[in-house]
């Protein structure tokens, strides 16, 4: 038994998750993660261990399955929910529409339900600056415009509005909607980071395998954005800053009534150039690469204005693209193959 307020933290053994269970272990909340493995690996379990000084406590279970999830609550009730099991391939979610829907949204349905069913209305929503579609106006503020280009996009957009339509219908709902932008980077430990499977969709990951020598070349996809390179513009942000601002909602939660969206992201856009420079800088290694056409729906530029996630949490990011660049090349360097990898020796 702990008086330390229990948090639950779905889809917990993923990327994300995963450095915010640290961030809510080490602000003093007792952390109870639920994950199916759908994309995510038991063995980051190992990894989470000594970092937390305690053996992580993970009960297997699709949050999908709401009898079951409620069986959990019961025994175990908690004080809020971080929401973050959900799939996130926007290429795949055109191939499996019905696939996101159904696990997007009835997991976000059902957590709703179980939360509810023990008296609890406090809730952190994993969204994604792909609600701002292609932004008209930069810095991107929470009053942008949003739409969705994908099935993926579309699940975040409607999860938001589920959230509100909650909040309407039930004043005692307290959510937290937050649109992260791009998430980049690992723990300083080099024990826990981002472990694609396969060939991975996202800027940084495929760099970083490059840059280990497990993908020969990046793919540069576009050259004629009007950007200040022509290559697409994106506001990166440090993992831990990103888990930071998880920690900084759910305080905001638990000591005040009223429910918020912010923007979580730096501030900064950087060009895809930029990144391979900062990339070949932080490594030592060359990061070889070709231009080829540009990714469908893609957008040029994308940056957010942070300021409300400062005024209202007293949150902001603190690391810079080098940092981002030099701690997901530790991890990498350090696991090759991910968590497949031999655990490197403990810091
Ligand atoms: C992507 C998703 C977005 C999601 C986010 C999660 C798409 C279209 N968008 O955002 O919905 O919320 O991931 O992190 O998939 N790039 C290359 N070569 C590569 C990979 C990427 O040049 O091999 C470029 C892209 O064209 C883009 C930038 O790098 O300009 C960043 O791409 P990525 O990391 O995939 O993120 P987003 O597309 O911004």
């Amino acid at each position: 038994m702990t008086d330390r307020p229990r948090i639950l933290l779905t889809g917990a053994a993923g990327y994300i998750a995963t450095h915010t269970w640290l961030a809510l272990a080490e602000a003093g909340f007792d952390v109870l993660g639920v994950d199916n493995f759908a994309n995510s690996s038991p063995k980051v379990l190992d990894r989470l261990a000594p970092l937390l000084g305690h053996a992580p406590r993970l009960e297997v279970l699709d949050v999908t399955q709401t009898d079951a999830l409620q069986d959990l609550l019961r025994r175990e009730p908690v004080q809020a929910a971080v929401h973050f099991a959900a799939y996130k391939a926007v290429g795949e979610s055109t191939q499996k529409p019905l696939d996101y829907y159904r696990n997007n949204l009835m997991s976000l349905i059902s957590v709703c339900e179980a939360l509810r069913s023990q008296g609890c209305h406090r809730l952190v929503f994993s969204s994604s600056a792909t609600v701002y579609g292609d932004p008209g106006v930069l810095p991107l503020r929470e009053d942008a415009p949003t739409t969705s280009t994908n099935p993926y996009g579309a699940t975040k957009l409607v999860g938001e509005q589920i959230l509100r339509d909650l909040g309407v219908a039930d004043p005692a709902w307290q959510t937290a909607c937050l649109r992260y932008f791009n998430p980049v980077g690992a723990h300083p430990s080099g024990l826990i980071g981002e472990d694609p499977r396969g060939t991975p969709n996202n800027l940084m990951p495929y760099v970083a395998q490059v840059a280990v020598g497990r993908r020969e070349r990046l793919q540069v996809f576009g050259n004629d954005y009007p950007t200040h390179d022509g290559t697409g513009v994106r506001d990166y942000i440090h993992v831990v800053d990103l888990a930071n601002g998880h920690v900084a909602a759910l305080r905001r939660l638990l000591e005040q009534p009223g429910s918020f969206t912010v923007n979580l992201g730096t501030g900064q856009g950087y060009s895809v150039l930029d990144v391979v420079r900062a990339y070949e800088a932080a490594s030592g290694r060359p990061i070889p690469f070709d231009t080829v056409p540009r990714r469908p729906g893609d957008v040029a530029a994308c940056w957010a204005d942070p300021t409300h996630a400062h005024q209202l949490l007293g949150w902001q990011a603190r690391h810079g693209l080098a940092r981002m660049c030099e701690d997901s090349w530790r991890w990498q360097r350090l696991n090759p193959l991910g968590y497949d990898s031999p655990t490197p020796d403990t810091p």
